[in-house]
């Protein structure tokens, strides 16, 4: 990192230099660290739009130019000749694999798929329509009560082995959990099934009849998961550092991270997109909610719209856009009303100058939804599908915090607004 100077003058005429650090790509940082030391000032940034976190060397984002590439791959190449297994791999190891690597590792993860019995009766203890993102926090969160004893961070192998467990179980989980709302027996994991065919079996097969899997649905929701993997400092991939950084236990700082990712600002997005195209209804009324997404006083926003860092097209949302075309085709989904009004709301607001002018553009959850929906997956457990993607991200970046010399506990600090120093009031002076 290059050691040129930023030079802070206090309005007291004291200097400071604030270091420039600069990356592989993407703007160089001030380091601020010693900031407080010399001049007595925090910096303040709500929402930390401009600031770095930490370094990391596993995904970046340009936001201007819409690129978004995983330890250096552009996501595009990946989507069209990479599977989820292998991004999986390659976001945790840094390097693609060879064939035996990725041959041993697809092995691991499916060895890992089953729950611990005990785990699974949990589930009788939801209410029948418990919102799966729930039961998907809690039961992930139980699982440092099932394997305490391999939580040691500075252990290799015990690194290794929640990754693994994280990965391969929580598509399990997503299934008990669906199962749970729709009143049907939970299914087994089969290992002679990749890990996708292996979802949907949890998810749709019955035991009364045999069940046979869609490719097409195996190939699009493995696409999605490779789309939704990592995403650089989001929300809740932070949730995860910042739980981390405590020495809490892997297991409770993606049970945070899954919470974080619940909101309808961030990946509960998903579902609140479905929600607004089902109360949009009809293109004859898109004039009108988008005219409430620009009123100021209005709280409604246009769901699966605008981004922090993408100021453009987000290269996820055209990939599942064009995805979405060739699944409904290809599932013989001739009626899709939903998407043509996605589509049609698009143009529209594509073409207002609100949204043009504060680059406002669909992002990764405008059209996942509709691809889900067409495979049969209820509205409820599209945040959960963005939570198994995006689990091996918060894997990644978690084991990439733990080996960081320069990791220190997250705290940061705040302006005060509050009452100046008082002295109590006994209750009968108030
Ligand atoms: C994800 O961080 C990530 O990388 C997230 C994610 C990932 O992979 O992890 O990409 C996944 O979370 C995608 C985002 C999903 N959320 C939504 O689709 C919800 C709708 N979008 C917004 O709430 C909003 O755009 C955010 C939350 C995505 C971004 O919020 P910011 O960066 O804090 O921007 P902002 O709220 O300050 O908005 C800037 C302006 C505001 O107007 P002004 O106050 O400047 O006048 O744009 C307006 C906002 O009112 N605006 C919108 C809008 N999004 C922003 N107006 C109408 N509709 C919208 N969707």
């Amino acid at each position: 990192m290059s050691q040129d100077a930023y030079r802070l003058k206090s309005p007291s005429g004291k200097e400071t230099e604030l270091p420039v650090l600069s990356g592989t790509a993407g703007p160089d940082v001030l380091d601020i660290s010693k900031l407080y030391a010399q001049q007595g000032v925090f910096t303040y940034d709500p929402g930390f739009a401009a600031t770095g976190s930490c370094s990391s060397n596993i995904t970046f984002i340009d936001g201007e130019e819409g690129l978004l590439m995983y330890r250096g791959y552009p996501v595009e190449q990946l989507a069209k000749s990479s599977s989820f297994l292998e991004v999986s791999y390659l976001l945790l190891h840094g390097e693609l694999p060879t064939v035996d690597e990725l041959a041993d590792f697809e092995s691991t993860i499916r060895r890992h798929t089953m729950l611990n019995e005990g785990m699974l009766s949990f589930f009788k203890g939801f209410r029948y329509d418990a919102h799966p993102m729930a039961m998907l926090s809690a039961v992930v969160g139980s699982m440092s009560a099932y394997y305490h004893d391999k939580l040691d961070a500075s252990n290799p192998q015990h690194r290794d082995i929640f990754a693994h467990r994280i990965l391969a179980k929580l598509p399990t989980i997503a299934a008990a959990a669906y199962k749970l709302n729709c009143g049907q027996p939970f299914i087994y994991p089969r290992n002679d099934l990749n890990y996708c065919e292996n979802l949907l079996q949890m998810f749709f097969a019955v035991p009364a009849e045999p069940y046979e899997i869609d490719q097409v649905a195996a190939e699009a929701i493995d696409l999605l998961f490779i789309l939704h993997a990592d995403h650089e400092q989001n929300c809740s991939t932070s949730t995860v550092r910042m739980a981390g950084s405590s020495g809490a236990n892997p297991y409770s700082a993606v049970a945070a991270g899954i919470s974080a990712l619940w909101g309808p600002a961030h990946g509960g997005a998903n579902e609140a997109v479905l929600a607004m195209l089902e109360e949009i209804g009809d293109v004859s009324q898109i004039g009108k909610y988008v005219d409430k997404a620009k009123d100021k006083n209005d709280p409604f926003r246009l769901m699966g719209f605008g981004h922090r860092v993408y100021k453009n097209f987000d290269p996820r949302a055209t990939i599942i856009r064009k995805m979405a075309h060739k699944i409904l085709g290809r599932l013989g989904r001739v009626d899709t009303p939903l998407y043509d009004l996605a589509l049609a709301l698009e143009e529209v607001a594509l073409k207002d100058e609100y949204f043009i002018e504060k680059r406002l553009y669909p992002n990764v959850d405008f059209y996942s939804g509709i691809i889900y929906r067409a495979l049969g997956i209820p509205t409820s457990m599209f945040t959960v599908m963005f939570a198994i993607g995006r689990s091996v991200g918060w894997t990644a970046h978690w084991r990439e915090m733990i080996g960081d010399s320069e990791t220190r506990i997250s705290r940061p600090r705040q302006l005060y607004t509050g009452p100046a120093k008082r002295d109590y009031v006994p209750i009968d002076k108030r």
